[in-house]
C-alpha cells in the first residue's frame, strides 16, 4: 500500500489553502435550475475542469443541452477503476432574507466553543463534499506523484434540477465513464462523531398538478358557491391523499415494497436514533407519518408523497374576493423497494382525475423520476471503506439508510452497470436546500483525509 502518513501529513499542512480553493468553487452563482445562472454554471465547470488539469487529470468540460458535465480521468494506476461522481450546481437562496451572510460569499466562522465551520450555498451540497475527495487526489498526487487506483470524475450541473442531460450522456459515453465501482460524496455521517456509508436510497418523482374551472376570474359574490373554486376542489383532493395513520390512499401506492429484513431493523434500532431530539432539532416533536412505523424507518425505508407547494388565487396585501379560474400544487414521491415511478404518476394522475367534479378538469406536468436503491453491502469495497474511515474518526463507522435521493445512483446502475459506494460527511443540521447552509471544517479536512484512507485501501 502506498505509503498513507506523508498523504494525511500533506494533507494538514494544505488544509488552508484547501479551503481557499473551495470558496472560489463557491464563488461560483451555479444555481441549475434558474436559466439566469447558465453563465455561472459554466463557470463552475470551468473552474473544476482547470483545477483538475493542474494536478494532472486529463478533465474536460462536455457541453451538453443543459449544464456542461466535467469529466475528468487519471488512469496511470495499476489499481482498480474507481469513478467519483459528485455535483456542481446549487439549490436556489431563496429567502434571501433569512440568510446570516452572503449566500455565494464563503466564510469560515468561530463558534463560541471553538468550532468553525464554512458558510455558503453549496458548502456541503455539493461542492463542499466533492472537493473533499479532490483534495485527497491532490495529496496522493502531491506526495507520490501518482494515485492508488485508476480513478475517473464525473462532475454534473444538473443534479438538483432533476436535469436530463445525464442519462444520454452516460450512454453515449457507456465505455470511457464504467469503472468498477462508483464513489458518491453527496450524503450525510451519522452524527458528528459517526461517519457512514449510506446503503439505501428512496427514488423520487414529481408533479405539478393545476385544476382549472371558470373560464376567467370571477367575484366571489356574484359567483360564490355557484361556481366550482378549484382551491376547494384541488386541497380536498390533496387531503384525500393521506389516511388518518398516515398511508397513502392511491391505489396500488406500496405494491413492490418487502417489509424491512429483520436483521436491518436490529442494526437500525442498535443506531440509537432519537426522534425527540431529531424532530426537536427543527421544533418538531412528533412524527407526522405512517403511525406503524418509527420516525427512522419512515425516513430511510419507507414511501412518501409531500405537497411542496401550493398556488392560486389573491395572495397579494389585503383581500380581493375573488374565485380564480386555477389552482396548483407540486407534489413529490419518494420511493422506496421497487415501487414504480411511472405506474405511481400514472395512478396519482388518475387518482386525482376522478375526483373532479362536472365542470373541472386537472393538467399534469411531471419530473422524471428514479428508483430506489440498495447497495450491495457484501462487495469487499464495503468492508475496506468502512475500515478505512474508523481509523480516521473517533467511532466506527455505520451502514446507514437515507431518506433523500440520488438519481444517479439509479443511472449508474442502469446504464452502466456499476453499484455506488455512498461515503459523505455532511450533517443533519448543515440546512442543505435552506437559508444558512454550512459544512462543518472539521467535515471538511477530515472527509479529505478520509477519502485518501479510502483511495489507499481500495487500491491495496
Ligand atoms: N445531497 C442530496 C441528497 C441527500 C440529502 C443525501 C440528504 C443525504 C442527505 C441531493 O443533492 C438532493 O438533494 N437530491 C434531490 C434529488 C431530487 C431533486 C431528484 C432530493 O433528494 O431532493
Ligand atoms: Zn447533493
Amino acid at each position: 500500500m502506498a505509503d498513507l502518513a506523508p498523504v494525511l501529513s500533506h494533507l494538514d499542512s494544505d488544509a488552508d489553502q484547501a479551503v481557499e480553493r473551495l470558496f472560489e468553487l463557491l464563488r461560483c452563482q451555479s444555481i441549475s435550475t434558474d436559466p439566469a445562472y447558465d453563465a455561472e454554471c459554466q463557470k463552475a465547470a470551468e473552474w473544476l475542469a482547470t483545477d483538475l488539469n493542474g494536478i494532472g487529470f486529463e478533465a474536460r468540460v462536455a457541453e451538453t443541452p443543459g449544464q456542461p458535465i466535467v469529466v475528468a480521468h487519471d488512469l496511470t494506476a495499476d489499481g482498480p477503476h474507481l469513478m467519483f461522481y459528485g455535483h456542481y450546481d446549487v439549490q436556489p437562496v431563496d429567502p434571501l432574507n433569512l440568510w446570516d451572510s452572503e449566500p455565494f460569499d464563503p466564510a469560515v466562522r468561530t463558534r463560541d466553543d471553538g468550532s468553525r465551520y464554512i458558510s455558503g450555498r453549496g458548502s456541503s451540497d455539493d461542492k463542499g463534499q466533492l472537493m473533499t475527495f479532490v483534495e485527497a487526489c491532490r495529496a496522493h498526487k502531491a506526495v507520490h506523484g501518482a494515485l492508488p487506483c485508476k480513478v475517473t470524475i464525473l462532475l454534473e450541473g444538473e443534479e438538483e434540477s432533476g436535469g436530463a442531460s445525464l442519462p444520454p450522456f452516460l450512454d453515449a459515453n457507456r465505455d470511457e465513464l464504467t469503472a468498477d465501482i462508483a464513489l458518491i460524496c453527496d450524503t450525510g455521517m451519522w452524527d458528528a462523531r459517526t461517519p457512514a456509508i449510506t446503503t439505501m436510497l428512496r427514488g423520487n418523482f414529481a408533479e405539478e398538478v393545476t385544476v382549472k374551472a371558470a373560464s376567467r376570474d370571477l367575484h366571489s359574490g356574484m359567483y360564490g358557491s355557484a361556481a366550482a373554486n378549484p382551491i376547494h376542489i384541488l386541497t380536498r383532493i390533496l387531503a384525500e391523499i393521506h389516511d388518518g395513520r398516515g398511508k397513502v390512499t392511491i391505489p396500488g401506492f406500496y405494491d413492490g415494497i418487502e417489509p424491512l429484513p429483520n436483521a436491518l431493523k436490529e442494526q437500525w434500532e442498535a443506531l440509537g436514533f432519537d426522534h425527540t431530539e431529531f424532530l426537536g432539532d427543527v421544533g418538531l416533536s412528533e412524527p407526522a407519518g405512517e403511525t406503524a412505523y418509527t420516525a427512522l424507518e419512515q425516513i430511510w425505508s419507507r414511501p412518501t408523497a409531500e405537497v411542496n407547494g401550493i398556488w392560486g388565487g389573491y395572495t397579494g396585501a389585503g383581500f380581493k374576493t375573488v374565485i380564480p379560474a386555477e389552482a396548483s400544487a407540486k407534489i413529490s414521491f419518494r420511493l422506496v423497494g421497487k415501487q414504480d415511478p411511472e405506474t405511481i404518476r400514472a395512478a396519482f394522475r388518475e387518482f386525482v382525475t376522478e375526483r373532479l367534479p362536472a365542470d373541472c378538469k386537472a393538467e399534469f406536468v411531471g419530473r422524471p423520476g428514479g428508483v430506489a436503491s440498495v447497495m450491495p453491502v457484501e462487495d469487499p469495497a464495503f468492508e475496506k471503506a468502512r475500515g478505512a474511515l474508523s481509523d480516521e474518526w473517533e467511532t466506527e463507522a455505520a451502514f446507514i439508510g437515507e431518506g433523500g435521493s440520488i438519481p444517479v445512483v439509479g443511472l449508474f446502475k442502469e446504464i452502466l452497470d456499476m453499484d455506488s459506494l455512498l461515503i459523505g460527511f455532511g450533517l443533519k443540521d448543515d440546512c442543505i436546500h435552506s437559508p444558512n447552509e454550512k459544512y462543518e471544517l472539521r467535515s471538511f479536512t477530515k472527509g479529505a483525509r478520509s477519502w485518501a484512507r479510502v483511495l489507499a485501501a481500495l487500491g491495496a
